[in-house]
């Protein structure tokens, strides 16, 4: 089962060996929110970013606590949940984090061995295996707590053949704005606290059977005033990949420090989404009202030629193009990458979204780094969170 991925060379040679498959993942089967207003969140995700309406439950479908509307997108799912009075759990999740992700949802093949396996590692449970059914079949979950309140699901639906989960009914709607061209969830990074970086790299080895196929240190991520250290974790089959980021010492506060304290806690920074037109899921994206990081300076623009020629390749799209959309361009040497992030989906600055397109480049863009964390030092700025 095991896959080697090529080293990418950013100073740091690591080899990726695969990991031990006793946690066969197929994919990331959803991601679930916990947010103040599911009804409204769920007319952002579909409006700003095209979104299509596909399941829902509530009390039209007997769930009298909890309402989800689940959005689909390509393979993406995203599961908008908001609690239905006082007394539910999810409201203390909300008051804490505010809306920010609850669940990182697993598909496997089979999720009592992936919780017994995961558990008798050392994870801490938090559901243990549990059957739900339906005329189409049966779906099995459980699940374990990993980084601050966050939880990987294991979604097991070999024996299913409905829309989402038993429970959960087509969600029809008048209103279907079109697809950005949003294709999978290429990866999830989470951010930990000081000097948990590491402890969170030995969970995802031993708990996981991960492996940790990137790392950059403080001397590489850094500005003038802020800095910090990330890790980047891959499943055996490379599908899934979640890099972890701790704060680093620096003159002012980092961005990781900014989370940790509005997110209070660890929990989940950023979803990169992958498209295979960036400048045309871009454009439709700020014409739908996302918001971007502002724009690298001309100086960022100026040396990017520079960059593609080091590894010699030839870039497909129109430089002036990607500048006016403030899209960002690194590369390595099995090819290039263009990306661009938003700005925090919600008022705490805490979860945004990352827009990948990759052309060859496995890498996370290491060489953009330095201008986006000025780009978010100009915005922490305005908020005073510097
Ligand atoms: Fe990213």
């Amino acid at each position: 089962m095991s896959k080697k991925l090529k080293s990418i060379d950013y100073g740091l040679e690591k080899i990726f060996e695969g990991a031990k498959d006793f946690l066969p993942l197929l994919g990331t089967d959803y991601v679930e929110f916990y947010v103040g207003n599911a009804k409204q969140s769920a007319h952002f995700y579909k409006t700003a970013f095209g979104f299509q309406s596909y399941a829902y439950k509530g009390l039209e479908t007997g769930s009298n606590d909890a309402v989800s509307y689940v959005l689909k997108q390509d393979k993406i799912r995203l599961v908008l949940t908001t609690p239905l009075h006082s007394k539910s759990p999810i409201n203390d999740h909300i008051v804490k984090h505010g809306d920010g992700v609850k669940v990182i949802a697993l598909w496997v093949d089979d999720a009592r061995s992936a919780y017994e396996e995961t558990t008798k590692r050392g994870a801490k449970s938090y559901r243990e295996p549990f059957v739900e059914k339906d005329e189409y079949g049966e779906v099995v979950r459980a699940g374990i707590y990993t980084y601050g309140e966050t939880v990987h699901m294991f979604v097991e639906r070999k024996n299913y053949s409905g829309l989402f989960l038993p429970g959960f009914k087509e969600w029809k709607t008048e209103y279907n704005p079109p697809s950005s061209g949003l294709k999978y969830i290429d990866h999830m990074v989470g951010n930990v606290g000081w000097n948990q970086m590491d402890v969170w790299v030995k969970w995802y080895e031993d708990v996981m059977g991960f492996e940790n196929f990137l790392s950059f240190d403080d001397k590489q991520i850094h500005t003038e005033y802020s800095a910090l250290m990330s890790k980047v974790m891959s499943n055996g089959n490379g599908r899934i990949k979640f890099p972890i980021n701790e704060p680093a010492e620096g003159k002012k506060r980092s961005q990781i420090e900014e989370y940790l304290d509005f997110y209070e806690g660890a929990g989940v920074q950023h979803i990169a989404v992958a498209t295979d037109d960036i400048i045309k899921t871009v454009t439709q994206l700020k014409s739908n009202g996302v918001e971007f990081l502002s724009t690298p300076p001309e100086e960022y623009y100026m040396a990017v030629p520079n960059r593609l020629e080091k590894f010699s390749h030839e870039l497909r799209e129109d430089i002036a193009k990607l500048k006016s959309l403030g899209i960002m361009i690194d590369a390595d040497e099995e090819g290039y990458l263009l990306q661009i992030f938003t700005m925090p989906v919600e008022d705490r600055p805490t979860l945004f979204f990352e827009i990948i397109q990759r052309m060859g480049a496995r890498g996370f863009g290491a060489g953009n780094f330095k201008a986006l964390f000025e780009s978010i030092e100009r915005e922490q700025t305005k908020r005073g969170t510097l």
